[in-house]
C-alpha cells in the first residue's frame, strides 16, 4: 500500500489569499495542494487555470499541484498545465474516448497521471491497461462540480475494487471527506485524501490534515 497523501482541496480557500494558503497547508502536513480546474462544459462550474496554478507554482517552488480537470477535451489542457508548473494531471475517464493516449501525453510533458471516476462510472472503466498506465486513480465521493457537498457513501465499494487489482498505485477520494468519512475510505484502500471545507473551515486545519492521515491504514 503506498504512503498516506494529504491533498487539500484550494477549492475551500480564501482566494484572496490563495498562495498563503496554500503554505499554510503544506507548513501544516499536506504534501500536495488539490487544484479543481473547472471549465463550465464538463461541469456547469468555472473555478481556476493555468494563470492561477503558475502564479502559485511561481510563489511556492516545489510544491506538488494534483491538478483534478474536470473539463471537456482534456487533452487541450495538457501542455499548458504543464507549463503552470503542474505535477500531476488527473482527467475525467467520461471525458475522453482515448485515455492511454492521454496518459502518454501527460507523461510526455513530465506530470504524473490520474485517472478519475465520477460517482455513476463503474469502477471497471479502468481496465487493466488503463489502470497499469495512470500513476493514479481518483474514485469521486461526490458528483464533480462544486465543494462541500454530503459524502456518497455507495462509491466506497469502488475504491476497494481497485486496491485489489492496483496494489501499488495511489488511490485517492475526492469528495466530502473528513475525520468522519475518511475512515471508510482508507479502510477500502485508499491512500491519497482530498478534504476542502474539512479542512479549511476548520478552527484548526493542521489538526484535521494530521487526523486524516492517520486515519490512512498502511
Ligand atoms: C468537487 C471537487 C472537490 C471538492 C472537494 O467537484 O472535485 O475537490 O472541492 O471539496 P469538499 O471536500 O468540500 O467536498
Ligand atoms: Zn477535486
Amino acid at each position: 500500500m503506498p504512503r498516506p497523501i494529504i491533498s487539500p482541496s484550494v477549492l475551500a480557500s480564501d482566494f484572496g489569499k490563495l498562495t498563503i494558503e496554500c503554505k499554510r497547508m503544506i507548513n501544516g502536513g499536506a504534501e500536495w495542494l488539490h487544484m479543481d480546474v473547472m471549465d463550465g462544459h464538463f461541469v456547469p462550474n468555472i473555478t481556476i487555470g493555468p494563470p492561477v496554478l503558475s502564479c502559485v507554482a511561481r510563489s511556492i517552488p516545489g510544491i506538488f499541484m494534483d491538478c483534478h480537470m474536470m473539463v471537456e477535451h482534456p487533452e487541450k489542457w495538457v501542455g499548458d498545465i504543464a507549463a503552470a508548473g503542474g505535477s500531476l494531471y488527473c482527467f475525467h475517464i467520461e471525458a475522453t474516448s482515448d485515455p492511454l493516449s492521454l496518459i502518454k501525453a501527460i507523461h510526455d510533458k513530465n506530470m504524473r497521471a490520474g485517472v478519475a471516476i465520477s460517482p455513476d462510472t463503474p469502477s471497471t472503466a479502468i481496465t487493466g491497461e488503463i489502470g497499469a498506465a495512470a500513476d493514479m486513480l481518483l474514485v469521486m465521493t461526490v458528483y464533480p462540480g462544486r465543494g462541500g457537498q454530503k459524502f456518497l457513501d455507495r462509491c466506497v465499494p469502488k475504491v476497494a475494487e481497485l486496491r485489489a487489482r492496483f496494489p501499488d498505485k495511489d488511490i485517492e477520494v475526492d469528495g466530502g471527506v473528513g475525520p468522519k468519512t475518511v475512515h471508510s475510505c482508507a479502510e477500502a484502500g485508499s491512500n491519497v485524501i482530498v478534504a476542502g471545507t474539512a479542512i479549511f473551515h476548520a478552527d484548526n486545519p493542521e489538526e484535521v490534515i494530521t487526523a486524516l492521515k492517520n486515519a490512512v491504514v498502511t
